[in-house]
């Protein structure tokens, strides 16, 4: 039979490790960026494309349990990797459109040599969050395709409608493209399985969190995918594409994140060739 005091010593232990994971996961892992760097091997990738930098911000959702001065520090951080690109991976927000604007603006002083482009996701408003997104100088891509030239190289940059929210279709997506690589940014990765049919060489999605709490030798109890949590975070090769699924920056459904810590990802192209 253990004695009172024994009793007392363990429940105080016990109080203090939940106090101590609560703080950890409500206070200190949200703010704790991780910058991912990730080289992509890239077949027939044109030469005066190798070497190229893309930094990925998912999943900002910006709203009370992720504020302003958070997303400001989490662009000071991308401008400092100096990207060639940035790609926003959808959902801007969460809940209320009211934080929209701030993110918005936040987002403008995003700075890359070769453009910012986006795709929404579920949590965003097609036209209000397209339009938004637009007047502060983000190329907005929705089931559509950019060129991306260097001198007389070029590739693609695409970028789908949202796979639950929107109207994902790759065939306009890809309308006219030829056989130079094709990069896209997809906000849900459960995409991935009409995307591996189309001859896309790389993707960058984000939807998942990484789950957002993830239990030691366990991980994800909650992704939401149909995959569970197959493609919860990390990098996937799935017939010739890659995919990669950044963990985001910000919270949903509870504000917490326990060994999923928020993520800024910069990736490098380079020629599988030459990298073999
Ligand atoms: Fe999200």
């Amino acid at each position: 039979m253990i004695s009172r005091r024994t009793f007392i010593k363990g429940a105080c232990g016990y109080v203090l490790g939940v106090m101590s994971v609560g703080s950890y996961s409500c206070l200190l892992e949200p703010r704790w960026i991780e910058i991912k760097n990730v080289f992509i091997n890239i077949r027939a990738l044109p030469e005066r494309f190798e070497g190229m930098r893309i930094a990925q911000l998912s999943d900002i959702h910006h709203c009370k349990y992720v504020p302003r001065e958070f997303i400001k520090k989490c662009v000071r951080k991308v401008n400092a990797l100096s990207p060639d690109i940035i790609a926003l991976t959808g959902d801007f927000v969460y809940g209320s459109k009211e934080f929209l604007s701030s993110v918005a603006e936040e987002l403008s002083e995003l700075k890359a040599k070769e453009g910012v482009f986006a795709v929404l996701g579920n949590h965003d408003n097609k036209d209000v969050t397209a339009d938004t997104l637009a007047k502060r100088g983000i190329r907005v891509l929705i089931n559509e395709h950019v060129p991306l030239y260097r001198k007389k190289d070029y590739l693609f940059i695409a970028g789908v409608d949202d796979l639950w929210a929107g109207k994902l279709n790759l065939e306009t997506t890809l309308k006219g493209v030829d056989s130079k690589p094709k990069i896209l940014l997809c906000h849900n990765p459960d995409a991935i399985e009409r995307i591996k049919h189309t001859g896309i060489d790389f993707v960058m999605a984000g939807h998942t969190h990484g789950g957002q709490v993830c239990l030691p030798l366990y991980g994800p109890p909650i992704v939401y995918s149909k995959f569970g949590t197959r493609y919860a975070s990390g990098l996937f090769h799935e017939e010739r594409t890659i995919m990669y699924v950044n963990k985001g920056i910000g919270v949903s459904n509870f504000p917490v994140r326990f060994f999923a810590r928020p993520e800024i990802t910069l990736f490098t192209l380079q020629n599988s060739l030459q990298s073999v």
